[in-house]
């Protein structure tokens, strides 16, 4: 898979893909992403990305031919990728569209910043908008980093064999069980006995017994998503 990400503030995004299980995927050659800076495809020599709104109001808005021009020339022949408007007005970033959007050979990723971008960017240029949630940043860059991340570990080889994406939150439609390590006791809060126990069955029981409660408390609403629990969870 191959991900290019547009920002006027390339070096925001550096240390993100630089490290753990991005960075191995890199080396193994799984994720070639690229990160490039907006400016480089302005045509004036203040690399002007922005401009007053039409109409008036507060701040800038992001003009639309560096976008056009960036896109455009990242888009090859026969694999235009999937061009994603990072911003709060877009689908709300969920395990689903991850899925989605790791599924697919080719994504770019534009960052936006100041009051957001030329309406013309949404109508004319990108395929999908996504939004890491119900809250604004000051720019799409931390989006960017978190869907970045998001996707790349669903890439298959992209995790060790130690990590494992089959029972994480959200992979069943419920949120993971609680997870113990040494030491079975810590200021008097003991690890639950099944886990202790070496019996298999009975610490699968629990474990599912966990999810189904917690995902309940936390997050009912994903359990009405779900037909039937007890088969989603067996
Ligand atoms: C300050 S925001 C602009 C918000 C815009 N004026 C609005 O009300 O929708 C600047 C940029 O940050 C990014 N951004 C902010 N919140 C985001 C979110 N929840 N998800 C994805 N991107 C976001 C977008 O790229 C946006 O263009």
């Amino acid at each position: 898979m191959r991900i290019d990400v547009v920002t006027i503030f390339p070096p925001l995004l550096a240390g993100a893909f630089e490290h753990s299980i991005i960075k191995r995927a890199r080396e193994r050659g799984i994720v070639d992403i690229h990160v490039h800076d907006l400016r480089d495809y302005t045509a004036d020599r203040h690399r002007t990305v922005d401009d007053y709104p039409y109409g008036g109001g507060a701040g800038m808005v992001m003009k639309p031919e560096p976008w056009f021009r960036a896109v455009e020339a990242l888009r090859v022949a026969g694999n235009p990728g999937c061009a994603i408007l990072l911003t709060p007005q877009g689908k709300r970033l969920d395990q689903g569209l991850v899925q989605q959007l790791a599924a697919e050979d080719r994504l770019i990723l534009l960052c936006g910043r100041y009051e957001g971008v030329d309406e013309r960017v949404r109508e004319h240029l990108v395929d999908k908008e996504v939004s890491v949630g119900d809250y604004v940043l000051s720019g799409g860059e931390p989006a960017a980093a978190v869907l970045v991340d998001a996707v790349v570990r669903l890439q298959p080889g992209a995790l060790g064999s130690s990590e494992s994406i089959v029972e994480e939150s959200f992979a069943a439609g419920l949120l993971e069980y609680p997870q113990y390590t040494r030491p079975p006791e810590f200021r008097g809060w003991r690890v639950p006995d099944v886990l202790l126990s070496g019996d298999h069955g009975a610490i699968d029981r629990w474990r599912r017994e966990r999810q189904i409660e917690r995902t309940r408390v936390r997050r009912p609403d994903l359990l009405a998503d779900i037909d039937d629990v007890s088969e989603t969870t067996a």
